[in-house]
Protein backbone atom coordinates (compact mmCIF):
# COMPACT_ATOMS: atom_id res chain seq x y z
CA UNK A 1 0.00 0.00 0.00
CA UNK A 2 1.24 3.59 -0.58
CA UNK A 3 0.44 6.24 1.72
CA UNK A 4 0.99 10.17 1.54
CA UNK A 5 2.04 10.70 4.91
CA UNK A 6 2.51 14.08 6.92
CA UNK A 7 6.30 14.54 8.09
CA UNK A 8 5.23 15.66 11.67
CA UNK A 9 8.90 16.16 12.65
CA UNK A 10 12.43 15.98 10.82
CA UNK A 11 15.30 16.14 13.09
CA UNK A 12 19.75 15.81 12.75
CA UNK A 13 21.06 13.66 14.50
CA UNK A 14 24.46 13.78 14.11
CA UNK A 15 26.58 14.85 10.88
CA UNK A 16 24.39 13.92 7.98
CA UNK A 17 22.00 11.89 9.98
CA UNK A 18 18.61 12.40 10.66
CA UNK A 19 15.44 11.19 12.06
CA UNK A 20 11.97 11.68 10.32
CA UNK A 21 8.66 11.07 11.76
CA UNK A 22 5.56 10.79 9.42
CA UNK A 23 1.76 10.32 10.12
CA UNK A 24 0.74 7.03 8.61
CA UNK A 25 -1.50 5.26 11.35
CA UNK A 26 -2.07 2.07 8.84
CA UNK A 27 1.76 1.41 8.85
CA UNK A 28 2.20 2.16 12.75
CA UNK A 29 -0.63 -0.43 13.26
CA UNK A 30 1.15 -3.27 10.67
CA UNK A 31 4.73 -2.74 10.82
CA UNK A 32 7.11 -5.69 12.14
CA UNK A 33 10.84 -5.42 13.61
CA UNK A 34 12.73 -5.63 10.02
CA UNK A 35 10.35 -4.30 7.73
CA UNK A 36 11.07 -1.70 6.03
CA UNK A 37 9.48 1.48 3.38
CA UNK A 38 10.27 2.47 -0.36
CA UNK A 39 10.36 6.35 0.01
CA UNK A 40 9.59 8.34 -2.48
CA UNK A 41 12.13 11.09 -2.19
CA UNK A 42 11.46 13.65 -4.76
CA UNK A 43 7.89 14.62 -6.99
CA UNK A 44 9.86 14.54 -10.17
CA UNK A 45 11.64 11.90 -12.28
CA UNK A 46 14.81 12.05 -10.33
CA UNK A 47 15.72 10.41 -8.64
CA UNK A 48 12.57 7.55 -10.45
CA UNK A 49 13.21 4.89 -7.70
CA UNK A 50 11.88 4.97 -4.19
CA UNK A 51 14.43 4.39 -1.52
CA UNK A 52 14.34 1.99 0.72
CA UNK A 53 14.43 2.40 4.50
CA UNK A 54 14.11 0.74 7.72
CA UNK A 55 11.28 1.20 10.67
CA UNK A 56 12.84 2.64 13.38
CA UNK A 57 9.71 2.71 15.50
CA UNK A 58 6.26 3.32 15.37
CA UNK A 59 3.55 4.60 18.27
CA UNK A 60 0.76 3.15 17.58
CA UNK A 61 -1.54 5.47 20.13
CA UNK A 62 -0.65 8.44 17.75
CA UNK A 63 -0.32 6.90 14.18
CA UNK A 64 3.56 7.90 13.87
CA UNK A 65 6.53 6.28 11.62
CA UNK A 66 9.94 7.05 12.24
CA UNK A 67 12.72 6.48 10.00
CA UNK A 68 16.87 7.49 11.27
CA UNK A 69 18.75 7.74 7.64
CA UNK A 70 22.04 9.16 6.87
CA UNK A 71 22.47 11.57 3.84
CA UNK A 72 24.74 9.18 0.86
CA UNK A 73 23.57 10.85 -2.24
CA UNK A 74 21.12 12.39 -4.26
CA UNK A 75 17.41 11.05 -2.73
CA UNK A 76 18.75 11.27 1.07
CA UNK A 77 19.37 14.63 0.53
CA UNK A 78 16.22 15.58 -1.28
CA UNK A 79 14.19 13.52 2.07
CA UNK A 80 16.82 15.43 4.20
CA UNK A 81 15.42 18.77 2.81
CA UNK A 82 11.98 18.07 3.01
CA UNK A 83 10.13 20.32 5.74
CA UNK A 84 7.27 19.75 8.27
CA UNK A 85 3.75 19.35 7.02
CA UNK A 86 4.67 18.60 3.26
CA UNK A 87 3.34 14.91 2.45
CA UNK A 88 5.73 11.87 1.75
CA UNK A 89 4.80 9.09 -0.41
CA UNK A 90 5.48 6.20 1.20
CA UNK A 91 5.15 2.42 0.55
CA UNK A 92 5.02 -0.19 2.75
CA UNK A 93 5.50 -1.68 4.76
CA UNK A 94 7.47 -4.60 3.39
CA UNK A 95 9.97 -7.43 3.42
CA UNK A 96 10.10 -10.00 5.96
CA UNK A 97 10.90 -9.19 9.66
CA UNK A 98 12.74 -11.01 12.43
CA UNK A 99 11.17 -13.99 14.10
CA UNK A 100 9.72 -13.00 17.32
CA UNK A 101 9.49 -14.95 20.78
CA UNK A 102 8.79 -14.56 24.33
CA UNK A 103 10.47 -15.36 27.38
CA UNK A 104 13.54 -16.11 25.96
CA UNK A 105 17.36 -14.10 25.77
CA UNK A 106 18.08 -12.38 23.22
CA UNK A 107 21.73 -10.65 21.71
CA UNK A 108 21.46 -7.82 19.51
CA UNK A 109 24.96 -6.87 17.34
CA UNK A 110 24.56 -3.34 15.53
CA UNK A 111 26.66 -1.41 13.31
CA UNK A 112 25.97 2.39 12.48
CA UNK A 113 22.69 2.63 11.26
CA UNK A 114 22.11 -1.13 11.46
CA UNK A 115 20.65 0.19 14.68
CA UNK A 116 17.56 1.72 12.91
CA UNK A 117 15.52 -1.89 12.67
CA UNK A 118 17.22 -3.20 15.59
CA UNK A 119 15.87 -0.78 17.85
CA UNK A 120 12.22 -1.43 16.79
CA UNK A 121 13.02 -4.97 17.38
CA UNK A 122 14.93 -4.49 20.96
CA UNK A 123 11.33 -2.51 21.46
CA UNK A 124 9.36 -5.10 21.11
CA UNK A 125 11.17 -7.79 22.30
CA UNK A 126 11.43 -5.75 25.67
CA UNK A 127 7.07 -5.46 25.24
CA UNK A 128 6.85 -9.26 25.03
CA UNK A 129 8.59 -10.28 28.72
CA UNK A 130 12.51 -10.94 26.89
CA UNK A 131 15.93 -10.29 28.28
CA UNK A 132 18.04 -8.25 25.71
CA UNK A 133 21.80 -7.70 25.74
CA UNK A 134 22.38 -4.59 22.96
CA UNK A 135 26.04 -4.38 21.05
CA UNK A 136 26.02 -1.31 19.99
CA UNK A 137 29.15 -0.22 17.35
CA UNK A 138 29.80 3.19 15.17
CA UNK A 139 32.87 5.20 13.93
CA UNK A 140 32.51 7.65 16.91
CA UNK A 141 30.48 8.40 20.00
CA UNK A 142 28.52 10.77 17.72
CA UNK A 143 27.62 7.84 15.31
CA UNK A 144 25.95 5.69 17.81
CA UNK A 145 22.42 8.07 17.20
CA UNK A 146 20.29 5.70 18.72
CA UNK A 147 22.05 5.19 22.37
CA UNK A 148 19.64 7.78 24.47
CA UNK A 149 16.54 6.15 22.55
CA UNK A 150 18.07 2.58 23.41
CA UNK A 151 18.56 3.85 27.21
CA UNK A 152 15.04 4.98 27.17
CA UNK A 153 13.90 0.98 26.96
CA UNK A 154 16.14 -0.09 30.33
CA UNK A 155 17.64 -2.55 28.07
CA UNK A 156 21.62 -3.87 29.18
CA UNK A 157 23.98 -2.30 26.61
CA UNK A 158 27.41 -2.10 25.56
CA UNK A 159 29.17 0.11 23.25
CA UNK A 160 32.32 0.30 20.76
CA UNK A 161 33.79 2.85 18.82
CA UNK A 162 36.83 2.42 16.64
CA UNK A 163 38.25 5.50 17.91
CA UNK A 164 37.32 4.37 21.77
CA UNK A 165 35.20 7.87 22.03
CA UNK A 166 32.61 5.56 23.69
CA UNK A 167 33.12 2.12 25.37
CA UNK A 168 35.34 -0.23 24.04
CA UNK A 169 37.72 0.78 21.53
CA UNK A 170 37.23 -1.50 18.69
CA UNK A 171 34.62 -2.57 16.30
CA UNK A 172 31.77 -4.36 17.80
CA UNK A 173 32.74 -7.39 16.63
CA UNK A 174 36.36 -6.98 18.79
CA UNK A 175 34.04 -6.48 21.58
CA UNK A 176 32.29 -9.61 21.19
CA UNK A 177 35.51 -11.62 20.98
CA UNK A 178 36.87 -9.83 24.20
CA UNK A 179 33.61 -9.95 26.85
CA UNK A 180 31.94 -13.67 24.84
CA UNK A 181 28.66 -14.31 23.98
CA UNK A 182 25.87 -14.50 27.02
CA UNK A 183 24.00 -17.77 26.31
CA UNK A 184 20.95 -16.63 24.16
CA UNK A 185 18.03 -18.02 21.94
CA UNK A 186 18.90 -15.91 18.70
CA UNK A 187 21.55 -13.31 17.89
CA UNK A 188 20.16 -10.77 15.85
CA UNK A 189 22.46 -8.24 13.65
CA UNK A 190 22.28 -5.40 11.27
CA UNK A 191 24.90 -3.33 9.64
CA UNK A 192 27.75 -3.13 7.39
CA UNK A 193 28.50 -6.06 5.12
CA UNK A 194 32.19 -6.36 6.74
CA UNK A 195 30.92 -6.18 9.93
CA UNK A 196 28.13 -9.16 9.21
CA UNK A 197 30.69 -11.15 7.90
CA UNK A 198 33.07 -11.02 10.72
CA UNK A 199 30.44 -11.60 13.21
CA UNK A 200 29.48 -14.91 11.20
CA UNK A 201 33.32 -16.03 11.31
CA UNK A 202 33.10 -14.89 15.21
CA UNK A 203 29.51 -17.12 15.76
CA UNK A 204 31.34 -20.08 13.83
CA UNK A 205 33.87 -20.35 16.29
CA UNK A 206 31.83 -20.67 19.22
CA UNK A 207 29.56 -23.26 17.91
CA UNK A 208 26.99 -20.87 15.71
CA UNK A 209 24.12 -19.92 17.59
CA UNK A 210 20.81 -19.27 15.81
CA UNK A 211 21.26 -15.78 13.91
CA UNK A 212 19.40 -13.55 11.79
CA UNK A 213 21.05 -10.54 9.57
CA UNK A 214 19.26 -7.75 7.86
CA UNK A 215 20.81 -6.97 4.66
CA UNK A 216 21.09 -4.18 2.18
CA UNK A 217 21.49 -4.08 -1.38
CA UNK A 218 20.53 -1.50 -3.80
CA UNK A 219 16.43 -1.98 -4.24
CA UNK A 220 14.86 -1.10 -7.75
CA UNK A 221 10.79 -2.04 -6.77
CA UNK A 222 11.15 -3.18 -2.93
CA UNK A 223 8.43 -5.90 -3.95
CA UNK A 224 10.04 -8.59 -5.47
CA UNK A 225 9.33 -7.86 -9.27
CA UNK A 226 12.35 -7.05 -10.81
CA UNK A 227 15.58 -9.36 -8.72
CA UNK A 228 17.51 -6.15 -8.64
CA UNK A 229 18.39 -6.85 -5.04
CA UNK A 230 19.20 -10.25 -5.54
CA UNK A 231 21.67 -11.89 -2.84
CA UNK A 232 23.46 -15.25 -3.24
CA UNK A 233 22.42 -17.60 -0.56
CA UNK A 234 23.06 -21.84 0.09
CA UNK A 235 20.48 -23.62 -1.33
CA UNK A 236 20.02 -27.45 -0.86
CA UNK A 237 21.37 -28.08 -4.04
CA UNK A 238 24.19 -25.66 -3.71
CA UNK A 239 24.33 -21.41 -4.28
CA UNK A 240 20.57 -20.08 -5.12
CA UNK A 241 19.57 -16.43 -4.97
CA UNK A 242 17.05 -14.87 -2.87
CA UNK A 243 15.60 -10.92 -3.36
CA UNK A 244 16.65 -8.90 -0.37
CA UNK A 245 12.70 -6.96 -0.56
CA UNK A 246 10.08 -10.12 -1.17
CA UNK A 247 12.08 -13.13 0.95
CA UNK A 248 14.33 -10.54 3.33
CA UNK A 249 15.44 -7.98 4.41
CA UNK A 250 16.10 -10.46 7.19
CA UNK A 251 17.59 -13.91 6.60
CA UNK A 252 19.91 -16.92 8.70
CA UNK A 253 23.16 -15.46 8.58
CA UNK A 254 24.34 -19.61 7.99
CA UNK A 255 21.96 -19.26 4.43
CA UNK A 256 23.92 -15.60 3.38
CA UNK A 257 26.87 -16.24 1.07
CA UNK A 258 29.31 -13.57 1.72
CA UNK A 259 30.81 -12.41 -1.22
C1 LIG B 1 16.09 -2.97 3.37
C2 LIG B 1 16.95 -1.73 3.47
C3 LIG B 1 16.85 -0.92 4.58
C4 LIG B 1 17.61 0.25 4.67
N1 LIG B 1 17.48 1.01 5.79
C5 LIG B 1 18.18 2.15 5.88
C6 LIG B 1 18.01 3.00 7.02
O1 LIG B 1 17.22 2.72 7.92
N2 LIG B 1 18.75 4.14 7.08
C7 LIG B 1 19.63 4.48 6.06
O2 LIG B 1 20.29 5.52 6.16
N3 LIG B 1 19.81 3.69 4.98
C8 LIG B 1 19.09 2.56 4.86
N4 LIG B 1 19.25 1.78 3.74
C9 LIG B 1 20.17 2.24 2.68
C10 LIG B 1 19.46 3.35 1.87
O3 LIG B 1 18.39 2.77 1.16
C11 LIG B 1 20.44 4.01 0.89
O4 LIG B 1 21.44 4.69 1.61
C12 LIG B 1 19.68 5.00 0.00
O5 LIG B 1 18.83 4.30 -0.87
C13 LIG B 1 20.66 5.87 -0.78
O6 LIG B 1 19.91 6.69 -1.65
P1 LIG B 1 20.55 8.03 -2.23
O7 LIG B 1 19.73 8.44 -3.40
O8 LIG B 1 20.75 9.03 -1.16
O9 LIG B 1 21.99 7.58 -2.67
P2 LIG B 1 22.44 7.05 -4.11
O10 LIG B 1 22.77 8.25 -4.93
O11 LIG B 1 21.47 6.06 -4.63
O12 LIG B 1 23.76 6.29 -3.70
C14 LIG B 1 24.82 6.96 -2.97
C15 LIG B 1 25.85 5.94 -2.51
O13 LIG B 1 25.26 5.02 -1.59
C16 LIG B 1 25.40 3.68 -2.06
N5 LIG B 1 24.18 2.93 -1.77
C17 LIG B 1 22.94 3.29 -2.14
N6 LIG B 1 22.04 2.39 -1.72
C18 LIG B 1 22.72 1.43 -1.08
C19 LIG B 1 22.35 0.20 -0.44
N7 LIG B 1 21.10 -0.22 -0.38
N8 LIG B 1 23.34 -0.53 0.12
C20 LIG B 1 24.61 -0.13 0.04
N9 LIG B 1 25.02 1.02 -0.56
C21 LIG B 1 24.09 1.78 -1.11
C22 LIG B 1 25.62 3.81 -3.55
O14 LIG B 1 26.36 2.71 -4.06
C23 LIG B 1 26.40 5.09 -3.67
O15 LIG B 1 27.76 4.89 -3.42
C24 LIG B 1 18.51 0.60 3.62
C25 LIG B 1 18.60 -0.22 2.50
C26 LIG B 1 17.83 -1.37 2.42
C27 LIG B 1 17.95 -2.23 1.21
S1 LIG C 1 14.03 -4.58 -5.51
FE1 LIG C 1 12.91 -5.46 -7.16
S2 LIG C 1 12.98 -7.59 -6.68
FE2 LIG C 1 13.86 -6.64 -4.94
Amino acid sequence: MTYEAEIVTQKKLATDCYRLEFYAPEIALSAQPGQFLMVKTSLTLDPLLRRPLSIQSVDHARGLVKVVYRVVGKGTALLAAKKLGRRLNVLGPLGRGFTMLTNGKFAVVAGGLGMAPLYFLVQRLKALGNEVTVFYGAQNRYQLVLVEQLAGLRVNYVTATDNGSSGFKGTVVDLLREKGLPPVDIVYAAGPPPMLRALGELLREVGMPRTEVSLEERMGCGIGACQGCAVKVHGTEGPVYKRVCADGPVFSAEEVIWE
